[in-house]
């Protein structure tokens, strides 16, 4: 594993742009989603992205993996700009650039057991021998705190935040050194939430990860965060480190959001 040290950019945005066009051929609008976003996450740091639904967090944490293409601006992972990657070249990075979704049970095969899920990202990788496999997905349970000897369960027989569990273990199979967690317990009961936030903030420790991390709730970023980035309508309107910004917010908008959120 290649991890970066400490204070270098993982990851960096330089006035990163999105639109996505709508309508008809006669009548075709543009809408402007992610605007001259600037930001920059260092090695071993979590980067909280907050902001209210459609502000275009989840499209800039789209864009930092490569899972979207930006309309303009450039993506540096891990010194290589991801516009210049060819598509074996970026197959290989996407290794490195793991995504955390809400919505974890979707995304599950619902016949697979445990350990298969657990599996399965290294095989479809062609990665390491079977046994080996079977002995990492034993370790990667250990991580998440899924007990071993419920490796022949299937998705519906684990609750929601252990199908959490289930896919943080998943995204960290390929051992990556980025990872984008959008909205990761926003779908999980309040008092599943904290578990889930704490175990997400061990691992990243543990293994020295860099963070995107995504949510609409202050609370959480607060939390979670080194550095946050406060989105609306599509531009960063204050960025800093979530110390500063938590004690005293500069943006109005920042403000307002803060003053309507409840303490974790
Ligand atoms: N694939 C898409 N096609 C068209 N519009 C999109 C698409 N993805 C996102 N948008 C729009 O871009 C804006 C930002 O969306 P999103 O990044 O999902 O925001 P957030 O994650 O903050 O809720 C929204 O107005 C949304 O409707
Ligand atoms: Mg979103």
């Amino acid at each position: 594993m290649n991890i970066v040290p400490t204070g270098q950019p993982v990851l960096s945005m330089s006035a990163v742009c999105k639109d996505f066009k709508f309508g008809s051929l006669i009548k075709r609008s543009v809408h402007h989603a992610v605007k001259n976003v600037d930001l920059t996450l260092r090695g071993r740091e979590i980067l909280g992205l907050v902001g209210e639904s459609g502000s275009g967090k989840s499209t800039v944490g789209r864009m930092a993996i490569g899972l979207a293409k930006p309309t303009s601006g450039t993506i540096t992972v891990l010194g290589d700009e991801l516009e210049h990657l060819n598509k074996a070249e970026m197959r290989q990075k996407r290794r490195t650039m793991q995504m955390i979704f809400q919505d974890s049970s979707n995304s599950l095969n619902p016949r697979m057991s445990l350990h298969e899920l657990l599996c399965e990202p290294l095989r479809v990788q062609g990665l390491y021998t079977r046994e080996e496999r079977d002995k990492r997905a034993i370790l990667l349970a250990d991580e998440v705190q899924l007990a071993r000897k419920w490796l022949d369960r299937r998705p519906h027989e684990f609750s929601g935040g252990q199908r959490q569990r289930i896919s943080i273990a998943r995204a960290l199979a390929l051992e990556p050194e980025l990872i984008v967690a959008d909205e990761p317990v926003s779908a999980l009961d309040v008092s599943v939430q904290a578990t889930v936030l704490n175990l997400l903030k061990d691992i990243q420790e543990e293994r020295k990860l860099s963070m995107v991390f995504i949510s609409h709730d202050m609370a959480v970023v607060e939390f979670m965060s080194d550095n946050v980035a406060v989105l609306y309508n599509g531009s960063i309107v204050e960025y800093g480190p979530a110390d500063s910004l938590f004690a005293s917010p500069q943006n109005d908008y920042t403000k307002i959001l803060l003053a309507s959120t409840p303490t974790l």
